[in-house]
């Protein structure tokens, strides 16, 4: 937790370990925690059909929130040794997705570094983007 990062990025990094990269031989680890001190752990899964391939990061979160645990404060990451390896873009809208002022933990140069999300992902488009829009303003589905 944000309360000590180094164990979450420790989870990260052994979660890692369970990654199956056979295309990209890039391998990544991720743990989320809840604010009540829950952990998940996700690694990238990929697939032959490259597209369907799914970050760490994201299988961590959807363990979390599939498992009924939504009230989540902090994620870690952690790729190669020596690589700095921050959430991709896909993975940062999903993250502010859960909570727009969650704690993102990676290393970089060999210290542990702390960015919130709203650095990494400047004015976001957000749940509360759909909430703006009036009701008579938004089209009719196709039908
Ligand atoms: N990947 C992650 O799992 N998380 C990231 O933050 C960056 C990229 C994965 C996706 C793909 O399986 C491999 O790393 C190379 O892009």
């Amino acid at each position: 937790m944000t309360r000590d990062p180094s164990s979450l990025l420790a989870a990260a990094i052994s979660a890692r370990r369970a990654a199956y990269a056979p295309y990209s031989h890039f391998t990544v680890g991720a743990s989320v925690i809840s604010r009540d001190g829950k952990m998940f752990t996700g690694a990238n899964v990929e697939n032959a059909s490259y597209g369907l391939s799914m970050c760490a990061e994201r299988i961590a979160i959807y363990s979390a929130v599939s498992a009924g645990v939504r009230a989540l404060e902090a994620i870690a990451v952690a790729g190669p040794e020596g690589v700095t390896v921050t959430p991709c873009g896909a993975c940062r809208q999903v993250i502010n997705e859960v909570n727009a002022g969650m704690k993102v933990i990676f290393s970089k140069a060999g210290q542990i570094k702390i960015e919130s999300i709203s650095a990494l992902l400047p004015e976001a488009f957000a749940p509360s983007t759909l909430a703006d829009a009036a009701p008579s303003s938004r089209s009719a589905p196709v039908r």
